[in-house]
């Protein structure tokens, strides 16, 4: 989703810019752009398509400078063009601008009389709106503060006014802006990987004003100097190097075992799991489990492992549906937020409504600092480290591990677990399964065989039972989303009440097969596809080789409560290559962002 950065110092600003651009490319994007003062002149470059189209602008025209704002765009308001790119000038004015202005209707009609507003964007209105408070009463941080005032939604905005040469002004309201200082100069960015300075204090901007000039940072909340909360800031999540693999995507996939056991480190200690907030986990009557996408997906499992295990009622609504289905009072309830980013808008407006309704809200986030951990009353960490592909692979696993010692640690309060085996499940996911990620790893090249006959299709059922119809739901939308076949993932006993009759000899059936409760049920199912004449690969551990299949990849034996991860694993690996051999963007898969920031 868009991305901004601003910088002014002593180096040069269309370098630093671009970095922080380059840096944001992660999130998704359509169009890029810049604005520097280029002497006491601003000037702004834009362009469709990748950060290289402005970069090579920049070059052609010469352009440079100590003070500017940047933005990738990602189109909410009108098509992917430079007429609507940012940063968007109206009189004095040019901003670039994250987030929806929820009014902007209402904002262009008292407006467009008085500005030519030649874009699709409510960007261009939030543009002349702060032009023309500014143009009245010719101070730019009481501007901006009445600015706010006036404009609904979410959103953070960088500004440079062009006469007042070599200084960004930054607000936001409920979208991240966070402000850096270091020997070369100040900066201002949306999300903490486009900051190029050294490793220094972090400021979030919330209610204030902060003013950026080349040799001094300041932050003003209704006209007073304030000193905004701070933070340092975690490396782990500022490394993003692709280290020799081809995609950021497969580099994550490998970093799975590690991932979960330094996720375990944080919680468990001497095999015994020690959140930080032990007593209220007594004293909840039921658990919601509310996210988006993959989050969804742990999350799933995480209802199913919570119930079965705890016997506590749980249940997973998507978030962006929470508004409509929530209840009237949520007291006793615990809402577990789950969120990679912590930035997700619709996770975090249901956040927003859980507490209001009198819920226990726990983030289970991997963004230390981000919306949802700061927003949350208790917090579990992922530490999966910074995720950079699109589609989420690490992220999913470390939450998918967080989830199990949530089941693991409900299970114990509601003595339906004993501490010792508590700690012999603990010893399994810790020991036995990196080992048996490795192991899935190590046979990669086969798997990429098999994608390579899969890539060609272009409609995919996935079918599994219990756990393994959870996991189908991830592992369809892994295939879907950077391979761009269209998949389904479906319960493998509901395919014969409708759906069978879109399984021909072309459309490929994909069952996952770890659950030894279920496995003669789905069996069954198998034969039915494939008396129908699709293909079916299996995906599952020995027992697996037992049915009917086509294609096969074999898991390594494990404690099949702990199969999600191995097959995980295996299906990831499964969608990337099918996307590599399709030639697609595997890491910026297209019309997708990274963090989604808008409802
Ligand atoms: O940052 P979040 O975990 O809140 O993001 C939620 C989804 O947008 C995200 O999981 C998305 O579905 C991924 N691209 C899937 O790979």
């Amino acid at each position: 989703m868009c991305g901004i950065i601003g910088y002014c110092g002593k180096e040069d600003a269309v370098e630093k810019l671009l970095y922080g651009l380059k840096a944001l490319e992660y999130r998704g994007y359509d169009s890029a752009g810049i604005a520097v003062f280029d002497g006491d002149e601003v000037i702004s470059v834009k362009s469709e398509g990748r950060i290289g189209n402005t970069e090579a602008l920049c070059k052609e025209k010469g352009l440079q400078g100590f003070c500017g704002i940047g933005h990738t765009r990602w189109a909410t308001h009108g098509e992917v063009s430079v007429r609507n790119a940012h940063p968007h000038t109206k009189g004095r004015t040019t901003i670039v601008h994250n987030g929806i202005a929820e009014n902007y209707n209402e904002l262009n009609r008292k407006l467009k009389e008085r500005y030519d507003l030649i874009s699709d964007t409510d960007t261009e209105i939030v543009c002349a709106l702060i032009d023309s408070i500014y143009s009245e009463i010719e101070d730019p941080i009481e501007a901006l503060e009445i600015a706010k005032e006036r404009i609904n939604g979410s959103y953070a905005i960088a500004v440079i006014f062009s006469d007042i040469v070599d200084t960004v002004y930054g607000i936001c309201q409920d979208s991240p802006l966070i402000v850096s200082e270091d020997e070369n100069g100040m900066y201002l960015a949306s999300d903490i990987t486009a900051i190029d300075s050294t490793d220094k204090l972090y400021y979030r901007v919330t209610n204030e004003v902060a003013v950026l000039c080349r040799d001094k940072l300041q932050f003003y909340r209704k006209g007073e100097k304030v000193i905004p909360e701070s933070f340092n800031a975690d490396r782990n999540m500022r490394k993003c190097e692709k280290d020799g693999f081809s995609h950021f995507m497969l580099k994550e996939i490998h970093e799975e075992p590690d991932v979960i056991k330094r996720t375990l480190d944080r919680y468990v200690i001497d095999g015994i799991i020690r959140f930080p907030f032990e007593d209220i986990l007594t004293s909840f009557r039921s658990i919601r489990i509310i996210a988006c996408g993959t989050a969804l997906h742990a999350g799933m499992t995480g209802a199913y492992l919570i119930e079965k295990m705890a016997g506590i009622p749980c249940r997973y609504e998507v978030a962006s549906e929470f508004r409509y289905n929530a209840p009237e009072d949520m007291s006793g309830e615990l809402a577990v937020i789950i969120s990679q980013s912590g930035e997700t808008a619709d996770s975090l407006a249901a956040l927003r409504i859980a507490k209001e309704l009198s819920a226990v809200a726990l983030g289970i986030v991997n963004v230390e600092n981000s919306s949802v951990a700061r927003e949350s009353d208790i917090v579990l960490y992922t530490s999966a480290g910074a995720e950079i592909a699109v589609a989420s692979t690490k992220a999913y696993t470390a939450q998918l591990a967080i989830i199990y010692l949530l089941a693991f640690k409900l299970a114990y309060k509601k003595r339906r677990l004993s501490l010792n085996e508590q700690r012999d499940l603990c010893d399994c996911l810790y020991r036995e399964i990196p080992d048996a990620i490795r192991e899935v790893i190590e046979i990669k090249e086969q798997i990429e065989k098999t994608a390579k006959k899969y890539a060609v299709c272009e409609n995919a059922f996935y079918i599994g039972r219990g756990m393994d119809h959870l996991l189908c739901e991830e592992a369809s939308l892994k295939l879907k989303e950077i391979s761009y076949i269209h998949s389904e993932a479906y319960a493998a006993g509901e395919l014969k009440h409708g759906t069978i009759s879109l399984i021909t000899e072309k459309t490929p059936v994909i069952a996952l097969l770890t659950d030894p409760f279920v496995f003669s049920k789905t069996v069954s199912n198998i034969r039915e596809v494939k008396a129908r004449g699709a293909e079916v690969l299996v995906i599952g551990m020995s027992k697996a080789e037992e049915c009917e299949y086509d294609a096969l990849i074999s898991l390594p034996e494990t404690d099949p409560l702990f199969a999600p991860f191995t097959a995980a694993v295996a299906f990831q690996l499964f969608a990337y290559y099918v996307a590599l051999h399709r030639g697609c963007d595997i890491d910026k898969p297209r019309n997708l962002a990274k963090s989604v920031t808008v409802e």
